[in-house]
């Protein structure tokens, strides 16, 4: 069967990177988290001082940094993903509150972008991959054979991300939750470097109302389509 290269792209917490593992999983591709790297990358600035509520984020420090910033995945013994930023497994300090208030600030900066967006790409060059992200279908694979928009209410949005931070112990408030992904919905949706939108020819997935199983029957009729032939 042919290899082709998958993009998943939507809204915040909208579900795209459960459904983007998942799918790899089941299918045997390899799965890439963008989002990920645009966290580690925000760790690492915030680790070295260029960001402050004052000034906002250094931009100029963080372009002159990016060389210095190797963003790898490994699959752990438990077989989850885990990002590591310079060799240290940063997975839990990117979900937490503090990156995800300085994300998307840092992912505007069109350096920052290029030089992710180009990483991408060398990780999609043999195909046989799904990557998740907001730009994915639009950007980094326009000519992705199978693409994807997923969407689901801001609410619906914020319980998933705020059960998820319950889940693995990071104390939080659902309110506060609400309010990041509103606000990062907005940079996101109107910044000028590839702002997040629906690629022309993306399958529009709402998902609020399916569940696990009945979003993957969508998902795996739709990679059935695309490798027939
Ligand atoms: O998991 P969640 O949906 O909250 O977001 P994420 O996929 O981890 O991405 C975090 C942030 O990185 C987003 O809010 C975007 O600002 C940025 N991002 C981006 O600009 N382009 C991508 N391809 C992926 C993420």
């Amino acid at each position: 069967m042919k290899k082709i290269t998958i993009a998943i792209d939507g809204f915040s917490s909208s579900g795209k990177s459960t459904m983007a593992k998942q799918l790899a999983r089941k299918i045997g591709y390899v799965y890439v988290d963008s989002g990920a790297m645009y966290r580690a990358t925000t760790l690492y600035a915030i680790r070295n001082g260029m960001t402050s509520k004052e000034r906002g984020v250094d931009t100029a420090a963080l372009v002159a940094a990016l060389p210095d910033i190797h963003i790898s995945f490994i699959i752990t013994p438990e077989e989850t993903q885990h990002t590591l930023l310079n060799g240290e497994d940063v997975e839990k300090e990117i979900r937490g509150m503090e990156v995800s208030g300085w994300v998307s600030p840092v992912a505007v900066i069109p350096e920052v972008r290029h030089y992710l967006v180009k990483l991408q790409q060398q990780y999609g060059k043999d195909k046989g991959i799904v990557m998740d992200g907001r730009d994915i279908g639009t950007t980094v694979f326009p000519d992705a054979e199978m693409k994807v928009f997923v969407q689901a209410s801001p609410e619906v949005r914020a319980r998933r991300r705020y059960d998820e931070l319950i889940e693995k112990g990071t104390p939080s408030d659902y309110e506060a939750v609400l309010a990041n992904i509103k606000e990062r919905d907005h940079i996101d949706t109107t910044r000028k470097e590839s702002p997040l939108r629906k690629a022309d020819d993306a399958f529009e997935l709402d998902n609020d109302r399916l569940t696990r199983e009945q979003q993957m029957d969508v998902l795996i009729k739709l990679f059935e389509e695309k490798t027939r032939g």
